[in-house]
């Protein structure tokens, strides 16, 4: 259900979850992605006539109100980005927050402090839950899902308030399963998707369920170094998950019998430590000195990744080629994300390292088909499972 089947807005009071999740260096945001993101809901139910009440998390702290995860750096960036005050309640849903919204009139914004400051929030007693859900509740008449990044959780905030009000997804949610979904349910072909980051346990489901969908596979990051080991070579001191490499063999032979083609690097950066100012050298990815460690894939590989995605007409990209925030390792990443951009197939960044990528090495948003705000939530739809959050809007 979208914001359309709730009917009338105006005078209502709308509670919307919202993902302002972000990045935090002290206090300062430094990547406001997801603030941005949460903008057009926002603004579209004011311009409705609505007042809104935004309800989100920071961070994981531990059931109790904690300074250091407070909301007030996400609040006061969606002041500037909507141009208009947007109040900070002290609580969730104590006497700060009744105050708030009780006085809240169309057209204003108020927020919620973090929603995980209440241990009910992520309880595993349904009815812990259900009891902070309907205490939400009750400070308006509709709910709207808007925080992407959340909804494979089953969190009082995001699933049973669903049950509670009227509720339908926001935009954010809306363009989010529209993009992925295409990739996910009907690809155009050839369907290629990129997966690094550091961990191939991480991606397990993903890689599985990809070995029946995707036409080609590119591996980089820390992970390739499990993919690699599979294949007998030496890895040095790269980051390696041991206890993996059966799974990986494993990969290998069912996407031979899908035809699948996995993609692995041809050459590496292989660095003497892990630091920004570490000695580097480019070795052939079959031979990695026992004393160095991959940081990122190298110039040949870079160039062969660009090839197998240049006629892709489909192209997933969840997690970083290398350590891309050290210059010296932000080539391989920068590699994919360019080819992405002249890849003439619709492209789609998964949220998390890589959509942070794209912002921090200064690429152009535009230039892909869809930047994606949720992490594990982009992964589990490629998974191929159900998500609490968007299964409770269904009509
Ligand atoms: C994210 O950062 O992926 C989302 O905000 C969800 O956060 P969580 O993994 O702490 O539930």
């Amino acid at each position: 259900k979208t914001i359309d089947s709730l009917g009338d807005l105006s005078g209502k009071k709308v509670l919307v979850r919202s993902d302002l999740n972000v990045p935090l260096d002290g206090t300062t945001i430094t990547d406001d992605g997801r603030v941005r993101a949460s903008v057009p809901t926002i603004q579209k139910l004011l311009d409705a006539g609505a007042a809104v009440i935004v309800t989100a998390h920071l961070g994981r702290p531990k059931g109790e109100p904690d300074a250091k995860y407070s909301l007030a750096p996400a609040a006061a960036r969606l002041a500037e980005l909507l141009g208009s005050p947007v109040t900070l309640a002290d609580d969730l849903v104590g006497p700060s927050a009744k105050a708030v919204t009780d006085a809240l009139e169309a057209g204003q914004v108020a927020m919620l402090e973090n929603v995980r400051f209440d241990a009910r929030e992520t309880s595993k007693v349904d009815e812990e839950r259900q009891a902070l859900a309907a205490e939400l509740a009750a400070f308006a008449d509709v709910f709207v899902s808007d925080g992407f990044g959340v909804v494979h959780r089953k969190q009082a905030s995001v699933y049973d308030i669903a049950q509670v009000l009227p509720a339908a997804a926001g935009t954010l949610v809306e363009k989010e399963v529209v993009s992925l979904g295409k990739a996910v349910t009907d690809p155009a072909r050839p369907y290629a998707v990129v997966l690094g980051g550091s961990k191939v346990s991480d991606k397990l489901g993903v890689i599985a369920n990809l070995l029946t969908k995707a036409d080609r596979l590119l591996i980089g990051g820390g992970m390739v170094f499990t993919f690699l080991a599979a294949k007998g070579y030496e890895v040095g001191s790269s980051l390696l998950e041991q206890d993996q490499i059966d799974t990986v063999k494993g990969y290998l032979k069912t996407a031979e019998e899908n035809g699948v083609e996995i993609v692995l690097p041809t050459d590496i950066v292989a660095a003497d430590k892990f630091a920004a100012d570490a000695d580097a050298v480019i070795v052939a990815a079959d031979a990695i000195p026992a004393d160095r460690m991959g940081l990122d894939i190298g110039p040949d590989s870079a160039t062969l990744f660009a090839s197998k995605l240049a006629d892709a007409k489909t192209i997933v990209w969840n997690g970083p080629m290398g350590v891309f925030e050290m210059e010296a390792f932000a080539n391989g990443t920068k590699a994919v994300a360019q080819a992405m951009i002249d890849s003439d197939g619709f492209s789609v960044v998964g949220g998390g390292d890589s959509a942070a990528a794209v912002r921090l090495l200064g690429f152009d948003e535009a230039g892909f088909g869809h930047i994606s705000t949720g992490g594990g939530a982009s992964l589990e739809l490629l998974e191929g499972k159900v998500l609490p959050g968007l299964a409770v809007l269904e009509d």
